[in-house]
C-alpha cells in the first residue's frame, strides 16, 4: 500500500491515536523563535502544529497529499490549505514569492522519498526551519523481533542530509507508549500511521509477532532540529 493511501485510511482515526504525534508538535513549535508570522506546514495533517501555534499569525500555509487529512485542519481566513505531494521539486515553487518566514514540519519528512531533495528544496525560501523526523530506532524491538529492517532512516543518515544546512539546534527524544493489550497495540500500529504499513508480515505472522513481542509498549524515536541557510 502507497504512504499516500495509508494516510488517507488511517486519517479518520488520526486524531484518537496520534498521541506521540501531538507530542512531538507541542516540542517543536516549543522551539520557534519570535513568534513568526508566516508559516509554511509541511504535512500538516489534520492540524496538530496549527492548534499547538498561541500567538497570532497573518497566513499558515499547510500543505499535505492527503485529502481526507486536510480536511480535518482548521479553517480559517488566514489558512491556507493546498494539496502537494512534499517529493515533487515543483510542489514549493509557487510559494516561494510568499515571504515564509519560518518552515515546520513534524512528523511527516520520515516519508520522503529523498530527504536530502526535500531539504534542499526548502532551502530556497531562506527561511529558518524546524523539523521533527522520526528515525529507524521507531518500533526498535518490535522491528527486531519480527526481523524486519526498518523503512524509516537513522539519525546518521537524516543528519548527513541536514549537512547542507547550519544546525542550531538538535535533540533526540525517545518516547514509548503503554498499551493494556497486544490488540491495543496492534490497532495502533495499524490505526496510527505511523508503521507507512507496507504489509511486509501475513496475517499469521502479525499474530505469532504479537505472541513473541516481550513489550507492553512501543518504542519511538524523534530527531529534532532547528536548522538555516
Ligand atoms: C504522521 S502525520 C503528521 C501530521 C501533522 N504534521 C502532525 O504533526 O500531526 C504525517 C502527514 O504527512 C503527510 N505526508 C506524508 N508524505 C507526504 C508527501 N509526500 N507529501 C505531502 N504530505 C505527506 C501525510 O498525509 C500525513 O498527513
Amino acid at each position: 500500500m502507497k504512504v499516500q493511501q495509508e494516510f488517507s485510511k488511517s486519517a479518520k482515526y488520526y486524531d484518537s491515536y496520534n498521541t506521540i504525534q501531538e507530542q512531538v508538535a507541542k516540542k517543536l513549535v516549543s522551539w520557534i523563535d519570535n513568534k513568526p508570522k508566516n508559516i509554511l506546514d509541511i504535512g500538516c495533517g489534520s492540524g496538530t502544529i496549527y492548534k499547538n501555534i498561541d500567538w497570532q499569525v497573518d497566513r499558515f500555509t499547510g500543505i499535505d497529499f492527503s485529502y481526507l487529512m486536510l480536511k480535518r485542519h482548521p479553517r480559517f481566513n488566514n489558512v491556507a490549505l493546498l494539496y502537494r505531494d512534499f517529493n515533487d521539486s515543483d510542489a514549493f515553487k509557487q510559494l516561494l514569492p510568499m515571504g515564509i518566514d519560518c518552515i515546520i514540519a513534524s512528523s511527516s519528512l520520515q516519508w520522503a522519498k529523498n530527504l536530502r531533495e526535500v531539504f534542499s528544496n526548502l532551502a530556497l525560501f531562506n527561511a529558518p526551519m524546524y523539523f521533527a523526523i522520526f528515525t529507524s530506532n521507531t518500533f526498535d524491538t518490535l522491528n527486531k523481533t519480527a526481523n524486519i529492517t526498518s523503512i524509516l532512516s537513522s539519525k546518521q543518515q537524516i543528519l548527513r542530509c541536514a549537512n547542507q544546512f547550519s544546525v542550531l539546534k538538535q535533540q533526540t527524544q525517545r518516547y514509548i507508549l503503554h498499551f493494556d493489550s497486544k490488540r491495543k497495540m496492534l490497532n495502533y500500529i495499524k490505526k496510527s500511521g505511523v508503521s507507512g504499513n507496507r504489509n511486509i508480515l501475513t496475517f499469521k505472522q502479525i499474530k505469532k509477532l504479537m505472541l513473541t513481542y516481550p513489550l507492553d509498549y512501543l518504542e519511538f524515536e524523534v530527531i529534532f532540529l532547528h536548522v538555516v541557510t
